[in-house]
Parts: structure tokens; C-alpha cells; sequence
């Protein structure tokens, strides 16, 4: 019996035009394929590309605790590994960012002594400094998963652009995502420690569909309690001030003022 492999890819936030030749090309050649992409389009698209595919979203039914429904996923990818066969997990956007199961996925493979590796995919974030015109690289860039933000508390440099994940699902641990009306206010509450109440903050979702333009609501932090949000969407919170460059450290490496980068 040959010996499994496991391949974990990503679709991209638009399935059908993101999607890399790579990992077109895994998905095309694995001999199972498993996936979880959240359009009927997405189904449609993997039956084409793999008889073989099958969707895990029948493992969200009944309302357990995500991190049961991450480790059912472990095991059902995990099991046809272990049978001998090509496996290919398909995951939606890059498969490595805030997807717990792909990563487990991978760790249990390994440890039981299979190969498997990860392909790179385009991101919400991607799409995010795409549509809002922002670079990470100007400022740094911050990024937490809303939940996690909340109950971690970690150190916030308002100085730096910040991406909050999930927003529309916070405090919910369960599967199917419901929202809780709560749960905005009090990160709201939260953000207000850190930035001015009419401080400008924005409600991205990115496309999933070519040719349709992103949904962008941009409004004071105080009144995010009452945007429209969902589970496609991500908060981004620009800096509200400025760093001041360290000039002694300039002249340490060398550095003339005049080339270090200004807003145009
Ligand atoms: C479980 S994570 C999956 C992220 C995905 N793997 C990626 O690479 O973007 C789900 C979260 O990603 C973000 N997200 C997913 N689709 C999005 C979209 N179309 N536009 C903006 N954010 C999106 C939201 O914050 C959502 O709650």
C-alpha cells in the first residue's frame, strides 16, 4: 500500500478566480479531497475539479463546541491519510489563517509519520489591504481574532493599523456562528479604552463572487453596535496617531531623514 500524503490548500476568498494554479493542481490530482468553503458556488466548483470532493460542513450540525467540530475534521482527514491515499483538505481563503483544523491537520499527519504540508492561499487580510488601499508596511499592522482580543488582552500600539477577525461571532465558541449582540458592544466598549469614540473604523467583507465590489461601512467606533455585520465580516481600525521616528538610531545606521519614507 502506497503511503498517505497530505496536502492542505487554500481557495481564496473568491473561489473561482483566487484559487492558485497550485493548488488547482493538488486539488485535481489528490485522490480524496475534503473541504469546507462557505457558497454553493464553492461545492459546484469542487465537484468539477475532484469527483472525489466532499464537503465537512455536515460536521457544524448540532450545535457543538467549535473545537469538537475542528477535531472531527482532524479525524476524517486524518483517517483517509492513514489509508494510503493522496488526501487534499481544501479551506477557504489561505488555509493557514485563523483555520485551527488545518493546522492540527497537518501537526497529527506529521506525528504519525505521513508528509504533509500546507499551500499558500489569498487571504481576507489580502483582500483587505486591497480594497482599503493600505500596506501593512506603513505603521505595522496588528491582527487578532475578536474573541481571543477580548479575553487575552493584548498590548494594542494605536500607532499601527489593527485587523480585528470575527467579528460577527463574538464570544461564540459554538458552531453553527451565531451572533451575539453583546458581544460588539463590549468589544466596542473595549476599543473606546484605547481610541477616541468618533474614532473612523471600518466594517470590511471582501467579494466572494468576481465583478461584485467589496462591502466597505465606514463609521464612528461608538456606533459599531449598529453596523451590519455577518460572518464574512472584519473590523479594520486605522492608527489614531503617529509614531515619532527615533533620529539618534537614524544617525547610528546611517540613515539619512531625508530617505526614510513620508506620506506622499
Ligand atoms: C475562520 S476565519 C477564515 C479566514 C480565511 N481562512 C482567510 O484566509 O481569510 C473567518 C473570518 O475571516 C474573515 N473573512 C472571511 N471571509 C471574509 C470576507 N469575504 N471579507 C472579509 N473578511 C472575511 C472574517 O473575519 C471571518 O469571520
Amino acid at each position: 500500500m502506497s503511503k498517505g500524503v497530505l496536502v492542505v490548500v487554500g481557495t481564496g476568498i473568491q473561489v473561482t478566480t483566487h484559487m492558485t494554479a497550485q493548488a488547482e493542481s493538488v486539488i485535481r490530482q489528490a485522490d480524496k479531497v475534503f473541504y469546507t468553503i462557505p457558497d454553493q458556488l464553492g461545492d459546484a466548483w469542487m465537484q468539477a475539479l475532484n469527483p472525489t470532493a466532499e464537503s465537512l460542513s455536515s460536521l457544524y450540525k448540532g450545535h457543538k463546541r467549535r473545537l469538537d467540530t475542528y477535531q472531527l475534521m482532524v479525524e476524517h482527514i486524518v483517517t483517509a491519510v492513514r489509508l494510503g491515499l493522496n488526501v487534499c483538505a481544501v479551506f477557504y481563503g489561505h488555509p493557514g489563517v485563523f483555520v485551527l483544523p488545518a493546522h492540527e491537520a497537518i501537526k497529527q499527519a506529521r506525528a504519525e509519520g505521513f508528509r504533509a504540508w500546507m499551500c499558500p492561499g489569498i487571504s481576507a487580510e489580502d483582500c483587505l489591504f486591497a480594497d482599503l488601499n493600505i500596506d501593512p508596511a506603513t505603521y505595522g499592522c496588528q491582527s487578532y481574532e475578536a474573541t481571543d482580543f477580548l479575553i487575552t488582552h493584548p498590548q494594542i500600539d494605536t500607532s499601527s493599523h489593527l485587523i480585528v477577525w470575527q467579528i460577527g461571532a463574538v464570544g461564540n465558541m459554538q458552531e453553527p456562528h451565531k451572533r451575539k449582540e453583546q458581544g460588539l458592544q463590549i468589544l466596542t466598549e473595549v476599543l473606546q479604552h484605547h481610541y477616541p469614540p468618533r474614532h473612523l473604523v471600518t466594517v470590511y467583507e471582501a467579494s466572494p463572487l468576481p465583478r461584485y465590489s467589496p462591502r466597505i461601512q465606514t463609521l464612528p467606533l461608538h456606533q459599531l453596535p449598529q453596523a451590519a455585520v455577518s460572518s464574512l465580516s472584519t473590523l479594520y481600525v486605522p492608527p489614531c496617531h503617529k509614531k515619532s521616528p527615533d533620529y539618534a538610531m537614524m544617525a547610528r545606521l546611517g540613515i539619512d531623514p531625508k530617505d526614510v519614507m513620508k506620506d506622499w
